[in-house]
């Protein structure tokens, strides 16, 4: 259910007018109408104030607010503001003040300053959650919900008293019976044994490697609690306002370890995700693609809501960089070309005090005679003109397997290289296709994927037994799976598949790996074709699959690097190593053989996305791009394309109709 209001795609942000002067919010409200914003989420942080002492609530200061936000046609986010516990609460209620996994309770003065499972935390959320829904219940401005704010950052597991009475709730609950959770988490290994549940402590930080199974569940059991509380709430503002949508913001799809997004989803009645670039980072414009693919996919391809970005510099990088001008327009249509219908940011007008004084916002400090207001009004227009577009879907051909009790696992301590991390394989691979300007979703790996050419899965260490034979029939159905070193070698429980590695997939793949020969530090070996490779090499043992690169040096000389296997209907291709220079033309091979269609001809400065009957044309680049085989009408300046468009260094031009790339077959 995503809102009905506002119209169009959503402009604006986090609003703050708490922290002004009565008179600033008159000044606002000017500029939010000058600038198009539609749409503010307010409250995130206001429990305070709703409510200043134990069951005393005030909204009379947040009715004027509201009210005038609505009288100039602007719909308000309400937030439930349990993010920010106040100090009296926290004063009467220490147990709830979460400790981390050394044991350090954190203090007042922050936020996230409640731990999920604590009674006192819940019941008062409750409350006030009850309140604040019967209170807005019929205010025409307030559109939809917005629960607490990021759950799971920064602290996503919780080692209090609380969360220890709660997790062994939760294993028993899963385990039932002690000795099946001795089986599972192979509790033989050194004699961790347990003869009663009230034995087994959250794994908490030790001296050496915890005991991984363990591990594994606490992940778990954490991200649950955290969907309890966001549960409690939502089903408290179904019942009163059934007509308003319910979301809670993730804290970016792609660095949230903590929160598996997947089970989030069910919960959520629209996906909304904030976003913010690794400002030192080269090419952030990808990583803020891949979050924006993770969004559209964990929403099922529904379109879902950017619900922060920056219009400049964030506060809490070890260098805030400013966005260029421009940056801040091509970061926004790109959320949108990826399916966003939603351009918020943190926040409208920038804080003069407190942790995030120098956190750009909509206004800046430097006020609206300024680059960054203008570049504000000017997207505001833009949006505007792409009204048409909501609701409407982007279709990929490629998905990449992507599952958090796998991160989890693979991250945990004592692998075979600590070079071995989820993103690693996972930024590589999606960096090359969005190279080849392929589209990508995301899925996890038990889901229906008969629908996608090519399946690539980088790093799925841990890939249940029904996950694996969901792979399998995909392929024997006709699919293309590309599966990366170190995948398939666990289950749920962190336990070694029988055999050889890689247990879950060796039929699949027709081969075994004899043993992993992970690379030193920057060393690098060479493989035939020309390229050479880093961190990973292993010997396989082919039982079915050919070679089509080998290693040509280092321990696995002479054997493959890179091989298909062709089953049933489909293929299924293995990557032995980590390619330094080769990976995106390895991965043509398998485009090529599925057909994927892409254009062709194109720098991989453009980023080139089609979301309905709009394409989208992103230059990231310092020179002009000219795309061939366009057909359809400049959204932004109503100008008729039929062959060339030159897309200026920067720039970006939405095309809406129909677009044919050079090569791409019409
Ligand atoms: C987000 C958070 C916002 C604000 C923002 C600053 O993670 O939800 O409240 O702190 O970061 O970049």
């Amino acid at each position: 259910m995503y809102p009905e209001r506002p119209a169009g795609i959503a402009f604006g942000g986090d609003y703050n007018p708490e922290q002004w002067p009565r008179e600033v919010l008159e000044e606002d409200v000017a500029l939010m109408r000058e600038a198009g914003v539609n749409l503010v989420s307010l409250g995130i942080h206001s429990w305070a104030l709703m409510e200043p002492a134990e069951g005393r609530y005030e909204f009379g200061w947040l009715d004027e607010i509201i009210d005038r936000l609505h009288a100039a046609g602007v719909a308000v986010d309400l937030a439930t503001p349990t993010v920010a516990p106040p100090a009296w609460f926290v004063a009467a209620h220490p147990d709830v003040l979460p400790v981390t996994r050394e044991g350090i309770r954190i203090g007042f003065g922050g936020r996230q300053t409640a731990c999920s499972s604590a009674p006192a935390f819940r019941e008062a959320t409750a409350r006030l959650v009850r309140a604040l829904g019967e209170h807005y219940r019929d205010h025409p401005a307030v559109v939809m919900w917005h629960v607490h704010n990021e759950y799971g950052a920064p602290l996503g597991e919780c080692y209090c008293e609380h969360s220890v009475a709660a997790w062994r709730e939760w294993l028993k609950a899963t385990y039932r019976d002690i000795s099946a959770l001795n089986d599972a988490w192979g509790a033989t290994f050194w004699g961790q044994i347990y003869t009663d549940w009230s034995q087994i402590d959250a794994p908490r930080f030790n001296h050496t490697a915890v005991n991984p199974a363990q591990r594994l569940d606490y992940a778990r059991f954490s991200d649950g609690q955290h969907r309890e509380h966001y549960a409690l709430q939502r089903d408290i503002l179904r019942e009163i306002t059934p007509h308003l949508p319910v979301t809670t913001n993730f804290a970016g799809t792609v660095n949230c370890k903590s929160a598996d997004l997947w089970q989030w989803a069910r919960e959520l009645d629209v996906i909304a995700n904030d976003h913010y670039l690794r400002a030192e980072q080269p090419d952030n414009h990808i990583d803020l693609a891949m979050s924006a693919d993770l969004a559209r996919s964990v929403a099922g391809g529904a379109p879902w809501m950017l619900m922060e970005h920056s219009t400049g510099a964030v506060n809490w990088q070890p260098r805030n960089i400013a966005k260029r001008p421009g940056e801040m327009r091509r970061n926004s249509l790109a959320h949108v070309a990826r399916g966003s219908d939603s351009v918020l940011f943190f926040q409208f007008r920038a804080s003069r005090f407190g942790a995030e004084k120098f956190h750009s916002g909509l206004v800046p400090h430097a006020g609206t005679d300024s680059e960054q207001w203008r570049e504000v009004v000017r997207l505001g227009a833009d949006l505007r003109r792409l009204a048409d577009l909501r609701g409407s879907r982007v279709r990929a051909e490629v998905a990449i397997v992507w599952d958090w009790e796998s991160y989890w696992a693979l991250e945990l301590d004592w692998r075979p290289s600590v070079d071995l991390t989820f993103r690693e394989r996972v930024d590589a691979f999606y960096e090359a296709l969005w190279r080849e300007h392929v589209t990508v979703d995301f899925v996890h790996p038990s889901a229906d994927i008969s629908g996608y050419r090519v399946v690539v899965a980088p790093s799925s260490y841990l890939l249940t037994e029904a996950s694996a034979k969901n792979l399998h029939r995909y392929v024997e159905g006709g699919g293309n799976l590309l599966v990366s070193y170190f995948s398939g070698i666990v289950d749920e429980h962190d336990t070694i598949h029988p055999g050889a590695h890689p247990g879950a997939l060796r039929e699949l793949l027709g081969l075994s790996i004899e043993e992993f020969h992970p690379l030193r530090e920057s060393e690098t070996v060479a493989l035939t074709g020309g390229d050479t490779a880093r961190i990973w090499s292993e010997r396989v043992r082919p039982a079915g699959a050919a070679a089509v690169l080998d290693f040509a040096a280092g321990p696995d000389a002479g054997h493959p690097a890179f091989t298909r296997h062709d089953l049933g209907a489909g293929t299924a291709w293995y990557l032995a190593t980590a390619p330094v220079t080769g990976l995106r033309g390895l991965l043509t091979q398998v485009l090529d053989h599925a057909n994927v269609s892409r254009p062709r001809g194109l720098p991989d400065t453009l980023e080139l996305v089609r979301r309905g009957a709009h394409t989208f044309l992103i230059n990231h680049g310092d020179e002009p791009v000219t795309v061939e085989g366009v057909t359809g009408t400049s959204v932004f300046d109503g100008v008729r394309h039929d062959g060339p468009v030159t897309v200026a260094p920067g720039a970006v031009v939405v095309v809406v109709e129909t677009l044919r790339s050079q090569g791409e077959p019409s």
